[in-house]
């Protein structure tokens, strides 16, 4: 299937750094169904054509990695209700949508931690989706999915010591290639929507020196043109990466 919804790009914004690698996260859900007057689940319902629509705005700017935060590992406190639709939802909107994104050269991954409180038939959706998609290189789309960026060091520590490596053997190089997703470069951009201005844990170690934009659009409103103008202030930004202006 095409891109269901091509809206032009503007010319000075491909005419500038298109970033490689940009996270979303997902964030408002809840605030866009409760000024609905709607139980908060419906606005994660709502979220799925945000990720839909944003997933081909990045396609066609050329953006090689999308990673958006669509469950992290605190958020097994919420409502055991809002847990299940979460599990639920994500298996579902893989059902739906994996072929779709298939057929336009999108690889599927995900980084989390796949333990026991997944449920199986989730598991088993994200491995279909994987393996359908592990061939397309078009662009990655990864979820983090039961993902935290402190349980990502923590996994890649985890492995270094199974590895045996020797305390003079480890360095960052050490550490990056042993994250859920070693071959995705760092993030150059990570947007955050609903007004918040935080991590949330999401990519610790990979934002180092990501740009970080920040929008009030919630979630469920957010569509390729907000990514669009997501990109034109990053390329508003100097990058430097510590050093001094060249
Ligand atoms: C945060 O909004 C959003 C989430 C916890 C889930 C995001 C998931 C999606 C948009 C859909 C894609 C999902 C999957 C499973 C593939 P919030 O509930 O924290 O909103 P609030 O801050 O307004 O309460």
């Amino acid at each position: 299937m095409a891109d269901p919804r091509p809206v032009p790009i503007p010319a000075k914004l491909m005419a500038g750094h298109i970033p490689t690698h940009v996270g979303v996260v997902m964030d408002g859900n809840g605030r866009w169904a409760q000024r609905r007057g709607l139980p908060r689940t419906d606005g994660h319902g709502a979220g799925e054509e945000a990720l839909v629509d944003t997933t081909y705005g990045a396609l066609a700017m050329g953006i090689k990695a999308l990673t958006v935060y669509a469950f992290s590992t605190e958020n097994w406190r919420r409502p055991v209700d809002e847990v299940r639709y979460l599990m639920n939802f994500n298996r579902s909107l893989l059902e739906r949508r994996q072929h779709e994104l298939h057929e336009v050269g999108i690889r599927i991954t995900f980084s989390g931690r796949r333990d026991w409180r997944v449920p199986r038939g989730v598991l088993r959706r994200m491995e279909e989706a994987s393996a359908l998609t592990k061939d397309n290189t078009a662009m990655t789309l990864n979820i983090a999915f039961n993902y935290g960026g402190r349980a990502e060091i923590v996994d890649a520590v985890k492995q270094l010591v199974a590895d045996g490596l020797s305390a003079n053997k480890v360095d960052e190089r050490a550490i990056a290639e042993r994250l859920y997703h070693p071959e995705l470069p760092d993030p150059d951009l990570v947007v955050r929507t609903s007004g918040e201005y935080r991590i949330s844990n999401f990519l610790m170690w990979e934002n180092a020196y990501s740009e970080l934009v920040f929008t009030d659009v919630l979630w469920p409103d957010f569509r390729r043109e907000d990514l669009y103008e997501a990109v034109g202030e990053y390329q508003q930004r100097e990058r430097r990466f510590g050093g001094l202006e060249t």
